[in-house]
């Protein structure tokens, strides 16, 4: 049944998880000088609600208890923490409902992608619960006789988190949950545009039994409170999902207080459809790679490159399933496109459509904003794409699929590492050869073969060149929350 944003905003109202103010040391607050900000709903233009907007001083106030808090928290035993994280899981999951409505009220994406989202952001929680458990050490066969070596792996300390309004929910909980399993503490800043979700997420962390102070969030003036995460020396580490260039000037300004630092920034992700593809298959996961999220995502399809011999067939066939998206409001029966964040990302798209078209490419379907107006944008396919134009050199995140045409697999690897960027990247091919041949080649951090979608919790998301630092997800993970400790204890002959 499709809902009205109003009606679902005064439900969320009365169950207690539209929250407005920060959370400071486990205490709700607004901000010191009584500031706001609006949060808007991009699909209607619509204020769902006015939230505090915090800055240095608040910022400060969250590291001083994380810091505290830290004592404490990474004195648990790992099963002690581990049940407080899967009791969090478990609420995420009884929520599932009212944070995906939350997530379409803010970000826009459909309703049913904002649910699939809340799945997918539990996710870490639950397998962080588990991994807690499996923070193993070393001992090290020793180099003289009287001695022995140990390593320990312990938690870096208070972690500040800097997440994007793409995933609300989904790029907080990657963070936070190996943080927290480690025993890290944690201060996280989301997005001004999308704070609602993690609002509702920490409360449900606070009804898990997440102690005051283990987890802080601070919205509002996003350069004080990065300065303030930034320059203190108690935060040990810096995790920031985003664009490219805000990641490098965090990355310069952690180098004064040496923070430990993850990154995972934009992308410019090739498909690459080979002549010996399923046609089928590789119309399906192109579609799904270039359009979840309506085009936002870090790992979405940038570049669509298609051999010589499929490429007319392609572009029929995957034009006739882009037509067949459904724009709308996300809690539309149906949707499967929501809006764009907002008018500066149509803008960008606009002027990337526009400079294709004018250095000769061509549009199949799409290329303007929707009927529906706000910040709808059609589905759109241009074909005859080349490498001199924006949109095959930079992140469209957008409902924009450009198809590049090649001949040999060496040019479709020579163009697809083309980027400074090497976050994900797609084949599609029925040769197990050559998928071999082209994955090994291809300088990026996640290669899905015959799969648009292949992000999942029990696997390494990250990017390499200047797509990224570090891994989010799986076991790989965890090592970012933790320092190694080498132990040489000495004089062991004696009696
Ligand atoms: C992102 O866009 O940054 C994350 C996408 C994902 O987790 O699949």
């Amino acid at each position: 049944m499709s809902m009205d944003a109003q009606s679902v905003s005064e439900k969320l109202r009365s169950s207690g998880l539209l929250r407005t103010q920060g959370l400071i040391g486990g205490k709700w607050l607004d901000s010191y000088d009584n500031k706001t900000i609006k949060v808007n709903n991009p699909a209607t233009g619509e204020i769902i609600a006015d939230v505090a907007c915090m800055g240095t001083k608040e910022t400060n106030d969250a590291i001083a208890s994380s810091y505290e808090a830290f004592t404490s928290w990474s004195r648990l035993t790992a099963g002690e923490r581990s049940k407080v994280l899967r009791r969090w899981y478990d609420l995420l999951i009884a929520h599932k409902e009212e944070l995906g409505q939350l997530i379409t009220l803010e970000q826009g994406k459909p309703l049913k992608e904002a649910i699939g989202e809340v799945a997918y952001g539990a996710s870490f929680i639950e397998y962080y619960a588990e991994e807690a458990k499996r923070v193993y050490g070393d001992i090290i066969p020793p180099n003289l006789s009287d001695r022995r070596l140990l390593v320990l792996k312990q938690p870096v300390g208070v972690v500040g988190a800097i997440t994007p309004w793409n995933f609300p929910l989904a790029m907080i909980t990657r963070k936070v949950g190996p943080a927290l399993a480690s025993g890290c503490t944690v201060v996280v800043k989301p997005s001004e545009l999308t704070p609602l979700t993690a609002l509702a997420a920490a409360e449900l962390a606070l009804q898990a039994g997440v102690p005051p102070g283990a987890l802080n969030v601070v919205m509002g003036n996003a350069p004080e409170i990065g300065d303030a995460l930034l320059t203190s020396p108690q935060v040990r580490k810096i995790t920031f999902t985003g664009s490219t260039a805000v990641g490098k000037k965090l990355m310069a300004a952690a180098a004064p207080t040496v923070k430990k630092v993850s990154l995972e920034l934009g992308g410019n992700a090739p498909s690459i459809v080979f002549d010996d593809a399923d046609l089928d298959v590789a119309v399906k996961g192109t579609l799904a790679a270039k359009f979840r999220n309506s085009g936002q995502t870090c790992v979405c399809a940038n570049r669509v490159l298609v051999q010589d011999g499929i490429y007319d067939k392609f572009a029929e066939a995957f034009s006739e399933a882009v037509q067949k998206l459904e724009v709308g409001d996300g809690f539309r029966d149906g949707t499967t496109q929501g809006p764009l964040i907002n008018d500066a990302a149509v803008q960008k798209v606009e002027t990337f459509v526009q400079d294709a078209v004018s250095k000769g490419a061509k549009i199949i379907i799409g290329g303007k904003r929707h009927s529906l107006g706000m910040t709808f944008y059609e589905p759109t396919v241009i074909r005859d794409v080349s490498d001199n134009m924006i949109m095959s050199k930079e992140e469209i995140f957008g409902p924009v699929a450009p198809l590049i045409r090649f001949k040999t697999e060496e040019d479709a690897i020579r163009i697809a590492n083309d980027t400074i960027a090497g976050l994900a990247a797609y084949i599609f091919t029925n040769s197990v050869q050559r998928s071999w041949r082209v994955f090994e080649a291809l300088e990026y951090g996640l290669v899905g073969v015959n799969e648009g979608l292949i992000s999942t919790e029990v696997a390494p998301f990250g990017g390499v060149k200047q797509s990224g630092l570090g891994r989010e997800g799986s076991k790989y993970g965890m090592d970012e929350y933790l320092e190694i400790k080498y132990v040489c204890l000495g004089d062991m002959n004696r009696h």
